[in-house]
């Protein structure tokens, strides 16, 4: 086992998406390719509704899935396959958009404050056009487990200590668990040799292993180098984040919008069909 190093930190970008909502990019469209399978990771968050009630009205997808995480709020949704509801606080929502999916996510009014975040990951060409598919994931029916010195595990997707997360037969294998450790203890877990790895940083300070950067804070996104080993510590406020690891798929992206291809042609089809209305496939 070798220990994976930090390659780069940076923090997420004020954005404005979908209708007028204003979030914080971690990655997107400027860094096509780099944490392959990964495209787009937004983290919304905000006390003012005005922020975000805009929301995202109806809009289209192919060619990759996504997954929204709502850590404290709650976004109503609705899409061209039938499916409608709202997902809340410790919710996950696991969209395959494949050939095509129309839908429209409404972040609801919240008092005090709203958080979630939406990271898509690539399709591989070959399951580009592979057919629609919505998953709801509640927050009970994510699995939570402990490991000595109270860090704690919430496992959306991926397998810890035998304990499988409920977001199952996803196509890039990817692993998505929320962590927290505590002040002073430590974190570390084997992952597979050759995928990319991240974490995001939701709260508090994370103690970076090597690398330039000894911290990083909330907001901050790090991307881990070649390895198998991932080790972090919390500092004296502790630490909540996000580690996701994925198989790269180390293909051309042809990204426009909420569509990422393999070619432009296949792009130029995608946006020709959704204007000409026969973008859905079934
Ligand atoms: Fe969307």
């Amino acid at each position: 086992m070798s220990e994976r190093t930090v390659q780069k930190t940076w923090k997420s970008k004020p954005t404005m998406e979908g209708a007028g909502v204003r979030l914080h990019r971690a990655f997107g469209n400027a860094e096509a390719g780099k944490i392959d399978p990964f495209l787009l990771l937004d983290d919304f968050y905000s006390d003012d509704p005005d922020d975000y009630m805009a929301g995202f009205p109806w809009h289209p997808h192919r060619g990759i899935e996504t997954v929204t995480y709502m850590l404290r709020g709650s976004v109503a949704h609705e899409d061209s396959l039938g499916n409608k509801g709202v997902i809340s606080d410790g919710d996950v929502q696991w969209m395959t958009a494949g050939s095509g999916i129309v839908h429209s996510e409404m972040p609801q009014r919240d008092p005090e404050y709203l958080r979630g975040l939406q990271l898509w990951v690539n399709l591989p060409s070959s399951r580009k056009m592979m057919p629609p598919r919505y998953r709801d994931i509640t927050s009970s029916m994510v699995p939570v487990v402990e490991q000595t010195g109270g860090v704690k595990l919430r496992v959306i997707c991926g397998e810890v200590d035998g304990v499988k997360g409920p977001a199952l037969d996803i196509v890039a294998s990817p692993e998505y668990l929320d962590i927290e450790i505590p002040a002073g203890s430590t974190f570390s877990r084997e992952t597979p040799a050759g995928h990319t790895v991240f974490a995001y940083v939701l709260e508090g300070m994370l103690e970076l292993p090597g690398g330039k950067d000894k911290t990083a804070g909330r907001v901050t996104l790090v991307l881990l180098g070649d390895g198998t080993l991932v080790r972090f510590g919390a500092a004296e406020e502790g630490a909540r984040f996000l580690l996701v690891s994925g198989k790269p798929l180390r293909e051309p992206i042809a990204w426009a919008g909420p569509i990422v291809m393999n070619t432009d042609e296949e792009l130029r089809i995608a946006f020709e069909e959704y204007r000409d209305g026969t973008f859905l496939k079934g």
